[in-house]
């Protein structure tokens, strides 16, 4: 009998890291493991959860859908949930999006971010306008197009080759301040690079991506709300298109519905996934407005968006984030949003006291402490020791190198989110 495939993990590497850990099911925070462990998702498995795990509602959702309809091409036909979706999600972003194209995930939600921009410009022949700058700490997913666009780190160095030419500019990473200031004294000095380069190259510059408030993977890096709201101007000023990538921040994690609520802008292009189905299944959905898509509609086909994935639209996953937005809806989950919020400002105080804590930041339901490290970065000596920790202690967290963060799904209690950042103080002062 030939032996059975061994399954290649994510992020993980065979050699180095320790057998995964079967989960025979998940409830609410909580994740049981066959072996009888119980571990708290601090994570909200990689970021996706919001409403707890096994959700009854959105169970319940996706297994009446998947009775009428499961799948159907959504080239020339439509649905119901897709509908719905539209419907329902056109009430919580900016007016100014009114258009929704669906893929699978965040990467891909990027990618058809990207080409959207660059193709909007090539339809009214201006194929010249095809350059996209990017910030410097940023992560956007690990297909080709989205890789480009991320940072230069340990996840991209390998495929330098693959990853096309993209203008680098300063994040507002106040903690390492890309121009030497101060926050309490600066005027966000740090977008002056995206300003020459507009000014220099804007003719050629079809986008500009940024994550909106929160670079994630990058660090849990949170910028001033004044930073996004430059950014917005100066795309405007030198008709540059503006693509919020809120794959992470979307749907409350930053504390209102999307990041870009808090700064009270409207990007041109708008990437939505991981919190969009409530963290059952895998969706993409980038939104755009008006102006974007009109440069689409031709009487040249040429001039046709010709991309598409298979599941693209799956009736059982448009299902899965009907309900979560109906859940928004009926249950007070701005309220729960609210207290994870406080509880992780109370929390993070104490951080600032420790010797081994360079910085603490907050935003929302995301709580981070970055710790002083020789060797900071995602390959820091810190991370296996303290995921190690975190999870003998039954708890998930996955460090970021020397940067500690908690993103818990919304329904996690104050007992449980205390447990979570008892065990990180432990950590911090027996650790190093
Ligand atoms: C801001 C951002 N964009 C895109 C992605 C990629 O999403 P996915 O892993 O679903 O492809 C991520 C994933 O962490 C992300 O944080």
């Amino acid at each position: 009998m030939p032996s059975p495939l061994k399954i290649w993990h994510p992020f993980t590497n065979a050699a180095l890291d320790s057998a995964p850990i079967e989960i025979a099911r998940a409830e609410g925070v909580w994740l049981y493991a066959k072996d009888g462990r119980k571990v708290i998702d601090a994570v909200s498995s990689w970021w996706v959860n919001i409403h707890g795990h096994a959700n009854a509602r959105i169970a319940e959702a996706i297994a009446e859908q998947a009775r009428k309809m499961e799948h159907v091409i959504l080239a020339g036909f439509t649905h119901a949930p897709a509908e719905e979706l539209a419907a329902r999600l056109g009430k919580w972003v900016a007016p100014e999006l009114r258009h929704l194209f669906f893929s699978d995930d965040g990467a891909t939600a990027v990618e058809v971010a990207l080409k959207l921009a660059v193709q909007h410009f090539s339809n009214q022949g201006k194929a010249e306008k095809g350059e996209i700058v990017a910030l410097e700490h940023g992560y956007h997913g690990d297909t080709a197009g989205a890789m480009s666009v991320s940072d230069d780190s340990p996840f991209t160095d390998p495929f330098r080759a693959m990853r096309y030419p993209v203008h680098r500019v300063h994040s507002a990473y106040c903690y390492r301040c890309p121009v030497g200031l101060r926050r309490e004294t600066c005027h966000i000095e740090c977008v002056g690079r995206l300003e020459e380069m507009l000014e220099e190259r804007g003719e050629n510059i079809a986008a500009v991506i940024v994550e909106p408030l929160l670079q994630a993977a990058g660090g849990m890096i949170v910028h001033p709300v004044e930073f996004l709201q430059r950014v917005r101007e100066l795309c405007t000023q030198h008709d540059v298109l503006l693509i919020a990538d809120e794959v992470l921040t979307g749907f409350g994690r930053t504390g209102k519905m999307f990041a870009c609520d808090l700064a009270g802008i409207a990007p041109d292009l708008m990437c939505l996934s991981k919190g969009i189905t409530g963290g059952f299944l895998p969706m993409g959905v980038t939104l755009c407005s008006d102006r974007v898509e009109r440069a689409f509609r031709s009487d040249n086909r040429q001039h046709t968006f010709y991309h598409g994935h298979s599941y693209t639209g799956n009736a059982l996953a448009c299902a899965a984030a009907v309900e979560s937005l109906r859940i928004f809806e009926d249950e007070p989950v701005f309220d729960r949003i609210a207290r994870i919020a406080r509880m992780h400002s109370e929390r993070l105080r104490q951080f600032k006291e420790f010797a081994q804590v360079g910085d603490v930041r907050q935003i929302g339901t995301i709580g981070a402490i970055e710790l002083k490290a020789a060797d900071a970065g995602y390959l820091s000596a810190m991370r296996p020791k303290l995921y190690r920790f975190f999870l003998e202690r039954g708890v998930l967290l996955r460090p970021l190198g020397n940067v500690v963060y908690v993103l818990p799904p919304y329904v996690i209690s104050p007992d449980e989110l205390n447990h979570v950042y008892d065990v990180i103080v432990e950590a911090v002062q027996t650790l190093f």
